[in-house]
């Protein structure tokens, strides 16, 4: 079995909010995870469109479409725009939540006051894609969690109408943002969780693009 024919779109990396010219709000995500699903689902045949916030990461060979991105509204903008003609998405990317409401013009200046910052949430981009989801396509999230791991990755499972989630646990050490490592449990609709060893990112890519062709049948 394998990808050929299906259009795959992946998010990755981190999402960058910004402050004023020179700052931001940001998360430690380095794309690495999102990246070699990419190149797995690419040896696998399948058509990747890949949409990736900041990072500092080549471009797989065979990607038939990267869209860099900066921000979560981008990133938003970028895979709705995708998403009607994709088989399979897998939202990898870590996007930030929160966003500031007003972005400064000029650099702020150091004060000798606090400074406070007014965020407003961002939108879910992994919500939105599942409110319009056909029966045929295939939607998966990703879940960074510290406690209750397998609750919150459940009801994000539900919450954001994804067939299948792919849990993190801040727990597990040597693993997540910037590791080559990671250590994952995969959750579905019917069936039971099932629980991988702790491997390289690659392996992992591995497992997870396997487990979701048998989701497409
Ligand atoms: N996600 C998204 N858009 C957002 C936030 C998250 O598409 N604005 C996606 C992520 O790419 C991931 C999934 O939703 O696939 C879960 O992300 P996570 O940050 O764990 O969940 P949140 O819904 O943001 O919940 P919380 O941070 O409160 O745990």
């Amino acid at each position: 079995m394998d990808l050929r024919g299906k259009k795959i779109l992946i998010t990755a990396g981190p999402t960058h909010e910004k402050i004023d010219p020179v700052r931001f709000i940001g998360n430690y995500s380095t794309g690495k995870m999102g990246f070699e699903l990419a190149r797995v689902a690419i040896s696998l045949g399948a058509e990747l469109y890949l949409v990736a916030g900041p990072v500092w990461l080549d471009t797989p060979k065979g990607c038939v479409r990267r869209v860099d991105v900066v921000s979560a509204a981008e990133m938003y903008e970028a895979s709705l725009a995708l998403f009607p003609d994709m088989d399979i998405a897998i939202m990898c990317a870590a996007v930030a939540d929160f966003t500031p409401i007003e972005v400064a013009t000029t650099k702020r200046k150091r004060a000798a006051e606090d400074l406070i910052l007014h965020l407003r949430p961002t939108q879910d981009i992994a919500a939105a894609l599942g409110e319009i989801k056909r029966q045929s396509q295939l939607l998966v999230g990703f879940a960074l969690e510290s406690d209750h791991e397998m609750d919150h990755a459940q009801q994000k499972l539900v919450k954001k109408n994804l067939d299948a989630i792919v849990l993190n646990s801040l727990r597990n050490e040597g693993t997540c943002f910037g590791s080559d490592y990671n250590q994952i449990t995969l959750l579905t609709r019917n069936g039971a969780p099932i629980d991988f060893q702790k491997k390289p990112k690659q392996e992992v890519a591995i497992d997870i693009m396997t487990q979701l062709m048998t989701l497409l049948g």
